[in-house]
């Protein structure tokens, strides 16, 4: 393919490898360089690459009347206006599979370190208070009964570790996977919290998906439930998860993500240091799924600007 003569525009930049691995190949506006293109330029992009910090959403893709694809760097779907892309005959990439592992592994990490108090007792350490006391006790995580909301990629994922620890697996999904005999279907996540003491949310962000963990399920999970969040911050009413865990109605919380991230409430940052732990919302990044990510964007472009099928068409 000749380089730099498709235009193409990135919203956001979370990988300087698939920056580099873009400017390789096409024409690259930076559009957090130059929020408003010229007229010209406007026209000569046919692809948008964008992430879960700048999606595509209708404005964009209405100001761009040469676009024919979105390429999102991430799993999520939610940044993009999906029925606008539909409505214009755009075609609409992301990258499910390669990051599945990474965000299992965070998800299985975030309740460890939650349940055994991981980040506590460093800053127990480092402030020099072993010196003057014991730390206490925590709690066990091997063999308790988990829960998932959204049995897809990543859930599946996190049900194989939680397995090896010997968890119980119970969770809630739009289908039931009759074939998992092993794992226990729970037809509302009501239900799920109910009989599990550890909950992941792992499923897409849509309409119907929005607040699935409001304050009954988080009542439901208990002083001594824990919730564990990878999915996006909408999932959950952040604050009725706030409300929960400072009334003690709700053990503690693992969060990757948040309802208006990267903006953080002062509550979990500081009334809340010890019963949570709270990350930026990394869980696929790592070095390898980075570069896995960057390689699917560029490949599913390719294919598009070849005329050949695209590799993780969102729709057909
Ligand atoms: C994605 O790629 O949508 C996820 O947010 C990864 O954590």
């Amino acid at each position: 393919m000749e380089p730099n003569i498709i235009g193409v525009a990135m919203t956001n930049s979370t990988s300087s490898y698939l920056e580099q691995q873009l400017e390789r190949r096409f024409n690259v506006f930076k559009l957090w360089e130059c929020p408003t293109l010229d007229p010209d330029t406007a026209k000569s992009i046919r692809a948008v690459v964008c992430n879960t910090q700048a999606g595509a959403d209708a404005d964009l893709i209405d100001s761009l009347p040469a676009l024919e694809m979105v390429a999102t760097f991430s799993v999520g779907l939610d940044k993009v206006d999906l029925k606008k892309c539909m409505e214009k005959g755009i075609r609409v990439t992301n990258t499910p599979n390669v990051l599945t592992e990474d965000v299992a592994d965070a998800a299985i990490g975030l309740a460890i370190a939650v349940l055994r108090r991981i980040c506590e007792c460093d800053r127990f350490v480092r402030s020099g208070s072993w010196l003057s006391r014991e730390f206490g006790l925590t709690t066990k995580f091997s063999g308790k009964p988990i829960g998932i909301i959204g049995l897809g990629r990543i859930g599946s994922a996190i049900a194989k570790r939680a397995q090896a620890f010997g968890c119980t697996i119970n969770y809630f999904s739009r289908t039931v996977k009759h074939h998992l005999t092993d794992y226990k279907y729970f037809p509302t996540p009501l239900e799920l919290a109910k009989n599990s003491q550890i909950m992941f949310v792992s499923c897409a962000l849509t309409k119907e998906t929005k607040h699935i963990v409001n304050r009954e399920v988080l009542d439901a999970l208990g002083p001594n439930g824990i919730l564990i969040n990878v999915g996006r911050g909408a999932h959950v009413d952040q604050s009725e998860l706030i409300s929960a865990l400072l009334e003690g109605r709700l053990g503690g919380a693992g969060l990757d993500v948040f309802e208006n991230e990267p903006h953080v409430p002062e509550q979990l940052i500081h009334e809340l240091q010890d019963k949570t732990v709270l990350l930026p919302h990394v869980g696929s990044d790592t070095i390898d799924t980075n570069i896995a990510m960057a390689d699917l964007v560029i490949a599913n472009l390719e294919a598009h600007f070849k005329n050949q099928p695209l590799i993780t068409p969102c729709y057909h």
